[in-house]
């Protein structure tokens, strides 16, 4: 039987850099799926969903997009894939079960593509890469899943280190880890909102940046400094000068997040992720209220370094920096700003795994 495992990610600092080919910081969490099976012999794919208590069988020549079990998409996205890469269609089964809560912006599905690249490279005797796998899952998102996302999600999950960031050039993809200060822990605060209309918002996000980039003659929203983008403001619309301005500046607060964690600067590095949530309020407009208070309310409580918006937006999760002998008062403070919220204090972890 094959048995892998893939955590979700947190988004540390560098919000929607990804797709601008920026610098982004993040962790695997210390949650995530595991899917377990085997090979079939008569031609069908076989998908439980033991948390959802769904299941679907199809034949193999029938994969394609699914418009009810969706979360098959993330599975048969990444089974597709390997079949555009030249590997012969084979029927299989497959059990998921995750303890990642859906929604809260830690990427379950992520882990699902991921856990199911590593599952299928088991299966077909592959040797894909980390990134090549990564790659993968991210094209099972674009294709199966319609969100035209980057690749920070599923590099999070395989590359992730036990007590460490991870470091990713969205341009090179170097992949670096970066030693956690000590005494800090990272709570993620789960508002469990979600509103509506997540994945039109991403790609219209992505339009205007991609937009903006065209507009100022580069060929990404990497190659452009702050002061470059004031500089040439005016040929920007507002929207795309909005949405630049948050990538732009995004990438440069990781920058400076790298030197202060250098120093040991660990105020200066919290402070880092208050501004990246003041600019997505101002700039990129994909927080909500929920987040907002929960960030508010983080801000007041002593011991609490820094704490943002992680991931797409739009609902989900913040995720903050605690002193450890502040978590228990922190997560106290946070269900009180927002009911019905949920604290999960995430160590940093090692990525994705066969087990
Ligand atoms: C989602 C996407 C990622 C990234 C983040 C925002 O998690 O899947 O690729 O763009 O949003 O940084």
């Amino acid at each position: 039987m094959i048995q892998v495992y893939a955590p979700g990610r947190a988004e540390v600092l560098g919000n929607h850099t990804d797709y601008n080919e920026g610098l982004v910081m993040s962790i695997a969490v210390d949650r995530g799926t595991t899917v377990k099976g085997g090979v079939r012999h008569d031609g069908k794919i076989k998908l439980v969903a033991t948390d959802l208590g769904e299941e679907m069988i199809l034949d193999i020549a029938e994969v394609r997009p699914q418009s009810s079990n969706e979360w098959a998409n993330y599975v048969l996205g990444v089974y597709d894939q390997f079949i555009k890469r030249g590997l012969p269609a084979k029927g299989f089964e497959m059990e998921i079960s995750s303890n990642l809560p859906m929604g809260a912006g830690l990427s379950s599905s992520a882990a699902l593509e991921v856990a199911t690249g590593l599952f299928l490279q088991q299966l077909y005797q592959t040797s894909f890469d980390k990134l090549e796998l990564a790659k993968i899952g991210q094209a099972a998102e674009h294709y199966y899943v319609g969100v035209r996302c980057g690749l920070l999600d599923q590099i999070s999950s395989l590359f992730g280190k036990k007590d460490h960031l991870i470091r990713i050039d969205c341009r090179t993809f170097e992949v670096r880890n970066i030693p956690i200060p000590l005494g800090t822990q990272f709570v993620i605060a789960n508002s469990k909102v979600k509103h509506a209309l997540v994945t039109g918002e991403y790609n219209e996000r992505r339009e205007s940046c991609e937009a903006a980039a065209r507009l100022l003659g580069v060929k990404a929203l990497r190659d452009v400094t702050p002061e470059f983008l004031e500089k040439n403001a005016a040929k920007l619309p507002v929207i795309a000068l909005k949405r630049a301005r948050h990538v732009v500046g995004e990438i440069d607060r990781v920058l400076q997040a790298e030197k202060a964690l250098e120093k040991s600067e660990i105020a200066r590095f919290g402070q880092l992720m208050w501004d990246s949530h003041q600019s997505s309020i101002e700039n990129f407009e994909n927080s909500c209220k929920e987040l907002d208070l929960l960030v508010a309310a983080a801000q007041k409580v002593k011991g609490a370094l820094g704490g943002r918006l992680s991931g797409g937006g739009f609902g989900g999760a913040t995720l903050n920096l605690v002193e450890t002998a502040a978590v228990e008062s922190f997560t106290k403070k946070m269900t009180q700003a927002w009911k019905g919220t949920e604290c999960l204090v995430s160590s940093a972890s090692d990525g994705a795994t066969v087990l």
